[in-house]
């Protein structure tokens, strides 16, 4: 089945684990999601279910693999494709120092000859697709021909599906943090890729924050990749479901609140604490009434490690008290 990226939710670490991508499936059926970045290593000798589990729910789904190591690769596309992952990509676009001195993330941009060994590899050993997520340049390259050049190797070694971070890397200097906001954006530098090869789904990424945003970007690229915007305001996904997937049967967010709870009484069972699962709902009435109480419930009860069910189910009352106020205001 031909997997559909028109929207996808950019693979955040610390941030997009399996119980946000069990909320943001709450809200939305057609968005395609991102694994956090696992690298090689983990993913081979590290706790699997632990590492790589997931809930069917969340499908379809990418894992996002860092490394640069064809026999790892090759290893990590079969685990998971056994494990019924839709896609695997691979992450060329990091620029924090771990990653660079593992050789892996956006210091492989210098490499193209590598990357696409790898990526040869990996399409070779697996039957799902694979894909890759990069920058438009690193440190003072930042030009069409260098990127062009990039994109026809790794498309030439099966690649067919990129994900680009419209701004460069800065690999000596910038934390990663500053790498997400320093650099400049340059959307026109992805929509010339997207125009010089047709035959390749190019996904746009970087500092889009509402639907007109992203209705322009289509006209452009095949897909949109959003961030910070859905992790921070998690029912911009209701507006996206609404406005771009023309779904009119969207949950409130007391609805979405309410299947949360369910899902975190059965996640305790199984050893979960509360906090891991609620500290992504911070978000949810982003902009709304009772956005502060909301936020101020979590930060008292949920995140402390001795949060019960009396506290997860008093969550409820807000969420409810909530919808009311926001109703009344509208
Ligand atoms: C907290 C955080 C963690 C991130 N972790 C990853 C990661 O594991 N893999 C990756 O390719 N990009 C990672 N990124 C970059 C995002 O995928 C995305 O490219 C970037 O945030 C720009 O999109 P946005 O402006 O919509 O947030 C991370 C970004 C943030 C804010």
């Amino acid at each position: 089945m031909k997997i559909n990226r028109k929207i996808c939710v950019a693979p955040m670490m610390d941030c997009t684990d399996r119980h946000e991508r069990y909320f943001l499936r709450l809200l939305s059926k057609k968005v395609m999601l991102y694994s956090e970045m696992v690298a090689t290593k983990s993913a081979i000798h590290g706790d699997r279910k632990k590492i790589l589990g997931f809930n069917k729910i969340e499908k379809p789904l990418a894992l996002q693999v860092g490394g640069s190591d064809k026999k790892e690769l090759s290893e990590v596309c079969k685990i998971a494709e056994g494990m019924g992952y839709d896609e695997i990509n691979i992450n060329l676009g990091c620029p924090s120092k771990k990653v660079q001195k593992n050789k892996f993330g956006a210091c492989l941009i210098k490499e193209p000859d590598l990357v696409a060994e790898c990526i040869n590899e990996m399409i070779n050993c697996c039957k799902i697709p694979v894909t890759a997520k990069t920058r438009i340049g690193y440190d003072e390259v930042e030009n069409f021909e260098y990127l062009n050049s990039f994109i026809k190797k790794i498309s030439n070694a099966g690649c067919k599906t990129i994900i680009l971070h419209a701004r460069k890397a800065i690999l000596k200097g910038l934390t990663p943090k500053e790498n997400l906001k320093i650099p400049k954006l340059n959307y026109p530098l992805v929509y010339e890729i997207k125009n010089s090869n047709n035959d390749l789904e190019i996904i746009i990424n970087g500092g889009i924050t509402n639907s007109d945003e992203i209705k322009n970007h289509l006209k452009n690229c095949d897909g949109v990749m959003i961030g910070r915007a859905i992790y921070q305001n998690p029912y911009f996904l209701a507006d996206i479901e609404d406005k771009i997937f023309k779904n009119k049967n969207i949950p409130s967010r007391s609805e979405v609140a309410e299947k949360l709870v369910e899902y975190v009484k059965e996640e305790v069972k199984q050893g979960t604490r509360v906090n891991q699962i609620m500290r992504h709902t911070v978000g949810l009435y982003h902009g709304q009434n009772g956005a502060n109480k909301w936020k101020r419930f979590l930060s008292d009860n949920m995140m402390a490690r001795d949060s019960d069910f009396q506290k997860v189910n008093h969550i409820m009352k807000i969420a409810q008290n909530n919808e009311k106020a926001n109703q009344t205001a509208s």
